[in-house]
């Protein structure tokens, strides 16, 4: 048993004081203004004093990748794990461009094996869409097991009939097809047309199979409002946003897929995030090596930094409320994924994370769990530290515990 005593509770509900109590795993009272007398529970209640921080739930990662198994120098399940508890996610769901790809039940397994041995986080292992992420051929669908989520993602699929026949069997399995709408044919000449041009033509395959399609690192304006349109069509459609693309514009020259855009494109995705259009936000946690990085890899590794970035440059500057990037952070992903979280109230997962909004931290790589050091945001002083994380109601990360 935990109680949790003076938080500011804050979720996709709203805001209020008071005391949570946590047993066997869930959330199983909240009290405002705080109980009249803790409940006895022979000795073994612990009391965390979260007074003047705020407890939320736990995030929920739609987007990361671990890099296990294949490229153990850039991360492994272990260290993308003790990354994302540092970061406040108790949910990750992992890319499958592997090596080899997940495209089987038997690497699938070792990833769901290796994750649960940790006991940090719940870890959903997604499949390829096209078998061996070759770019066709999708018959290895139907010998899946406990998957919802397929995806290609690193790249997009160029061929327009593989994803419709993919999208058929993903739909007739219960899945969701995770897309990276980014055409190659595009991306030598204009980065922005390669988005734009395939996210059209998903949102297209979406209307025509009745797969559920959830667009992956939505960066333009452009996407934006044909995920708008698509939305009002009635589909069943999803997207996310990541925080490097609502934080920087292309004035910081950091290589990453989708590229950094334009002070124009992170108000529109601002804009989209107000209205609804987005869903989720999602890190595209991407570890390199200091050589892959320095030979041109893509990417940033961002999931222990995620909160604090879009704290400080949504919630802080004025666009959204506390709630709502909860809501962006944990209930939005978590209906996406299936999970009863994403909100303090009793018969949800003990899912929390204890945040000190107050404290401005400065970014430093060297004290990444992640064995990605790879981040534009290095120096950079961003508000709301993550103090406390438990999942299952048990604390996995205490930062009064670590090394300072
Ligand atoms: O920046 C990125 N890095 N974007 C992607 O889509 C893939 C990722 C990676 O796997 O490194």
């Amino acid at each position: 048993m935990t109680v949790f005593r003076n938080a500011r509770i804050v979720d996709a509900a709203g805001e209020r004081l008071g005391d949570v109590l946590v047993e066997g795993g869930l959330v199983v009272s909240v009290a405002e203004g705080g109980f009249p007398a803790l409940p006895g529970s022979g000795g073994m209640l612990e009391i965390i004093d979260a007074a003047g921080r705020v407890l939320m739930p736990s995030f929920v990662d739609l987007h990361a990748h671990f890099r296990d198994p294949g490229f153990p120098e850039k991360e492994t399940i272990e260290t993308g794990l003790a990354a994302a508890v540092r970061g406040g996610y108790t949910a990750v769901n992992l890319m499958a461009n592997t090596n080899p790809p997940c495209s089987d039940m038997k690497t699938i397994r070792y990833v769901r094996e290796k994750a649960e041995r940790t006991g940090l986080a719940t870890v959903h292992q997604c499949a390829t869409i096209t078998e061996g992420m070759k770019g066709e051929g999708c018959g290895h669908i139907s010998g899946l097991s406990g998957v919802r989520f397929l995806s290609d993602d690193g790249r997009g699929v160029a061929d327009a009939l593989a994803l419709y026949r993919g999208m058929l069997a993903a739909r007739d399995a219960g899945m969701v097809v995770i897309e990276h709408a980014e055409s190659s044919e595009f991306s030598k000449i204009d980065m922005r047309l390669a988005e734009d041009s395939m996210t059209a033509r998903d949102i297209e395959l979406c209307a025509a199979t009745g797969c559920p399609l959830h667009i992956a690192h939505v960066s333009t304006k452009g996407s934006a409002a044909l995920v708008a349109l698509g939305k009002s069509r009635g589909l069943l459609l999803t997207c996310e946003a990541t925080p490097h693309h609502l934080a920087l514009t292309d004035s910081t020259s950091y290589r990453v897929n989708p590229p950094l855009r334009t002070a124009e494109d992170i108000e529109a995705l601002v804009a989209a995030i107000e209205s609804g259009t987005i869903d989720c936000i999602s890190t595209d946690h991407a570890p390199h090596t200091a050589g892959d990085k320095a030979d041109g890899a893509p990417g940033i590794s961002g999931i222990e930094t995620a909160f604090a970035i879009c704290y400080t440059v949504l919630v802080r500057s004025g666009r959204i409320g506390l709630p709502r990037l909860s809501e962006l952070m944990s209930l939005g992903p978590a209906r996406i994924w299936g999970l009863n979280r994403g909100l303090v109230k009793p018969g949800f997962e003990a899912e929390l994370v204890l945040v000190d909004t107050g404290i401005e931290s400065r970014v430093d790589p060297g004290d990444f769990a992640s064995k990605g050091k790879n981040t534009p945001f290095a120096g950079m002083g961003f508000f709301g530290r993550i103090d406390l994380t438990m999942h299952g109601g048990r604390i996995v990360y205490d930062s009064k515990k670590e090394k300072p």
